[in-house]
């Protein structure tokens, strides 16, 4: 069975606020996406790695450019750079449309996830070899979590929520990447989205929800702390701590 992870860099990263791409924003003094890259190569899962980069961003390019010298020569491994598409869904699109034939399976990984150890990488690879068609990674919440709807208080402005639904913490997980698939099931999953309207495609977050509404079973796994997703500049300094010190 031959894997491939595509890594998925093509947002902008508007919360992280820092005016370039998310990927290209240095961690330990490195664009993130160098370290999402290492972790990928160092797991020793993938035959190919396909990266979703922002479309025309010659800055990225050359990134991508020194990591295919750096990593090439000494592996086996193919390599494929395309251009990723105005939302998450559609950049793995991009990326499952130039797949090797020869792939059975494929992890999709964000590229704000540099610090992802190898440990969750064995943890997907191994639930895909033992059968499943979808695994991903998890975490317990800490926050009790509540759903909300909007509501306006007599006398306040807009803007105001109320609690609708308290879901059991004890049942709740917080979804990491890589999640892994079955190619075949991951490429009818996103085919299947691709006929959604705008607002329904805009509440896709992540690719096993496509998965789960094809009523496939989706597996799930040990994600890690150190799995965090770079969203916010909080993020980034925790990052910055887990990179340079005995958190990691
Ligand atoms: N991503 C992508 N193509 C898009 C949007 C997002 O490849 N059109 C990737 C991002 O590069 C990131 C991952 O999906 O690695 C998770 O998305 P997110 O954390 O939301 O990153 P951004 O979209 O860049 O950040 P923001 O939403 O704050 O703009
Ligand atoms: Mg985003």
């Amino acid at each position: 069975a031959k894997c491939a992870v595509v890594i998925v860099a093509a947002g902008s990263g508007q919360r992280l606020g820092q005016g370039v791409p998310k990927a290209r924003v240095l961690l330990g003094g490195e664009p993130m996406l160098v370290h999402t890259v290492r972790g990928v190569v160092r797991s020793g899962i993938a035959s190919q790695i396909c990266i979703a980069v922002p479309a025309e961003d010659a800055a990225m390019e050359q990134i991508c450019t020194k990591l295919v010298g750096e990593f090439g020569s000494k592996t086996d491994l193919q390599w494929s750079i395309v251009a990723g598409g105005a939302d998450r869904a559609e950049s793995v699109r991009a990326a499952l449309s130039v797949l090797a034939s020869d792939i059975t399976t494929v992890l999709i990984h964000d590229a704000a996830r540099p610090l992802t150890p190898a440990g969750v990488f064995d943890r997907v690879s191994h639930a895909l070899r033992d059968g499943a068609k979808a695994v991903i990674p998890a975490l317990a919440v800490v926050d009790t979590i509540k759903t909300v709807v909007p509501a306006g208080l007599p006398g306040t402005g807009a803007g105001v929520e109320k609690v609708s639904g308290t879901p059991a913490r004890s049942r709740l997980r917080a979804i990491q990447t890589p999640q892994g698939f079955d190619v075949d099931t991951l490429r009818r999953a996103h085919e299947h989205a691709q006929s959604l309207d705008a607002a329904s495609a805009a509440l896709i977050t992540d690719d096993a929800m496509l998965v789960e509404a094809l009523g496939e079973d989706v597996y799930v796994v040990q994600g890690s702390t150190h799995s965090l997703k770079v969203t916010t500049p909080t993020d980034l300094l925790l990052a910055e701590a887990m990179l340079a010190g005995p958190l990691r």
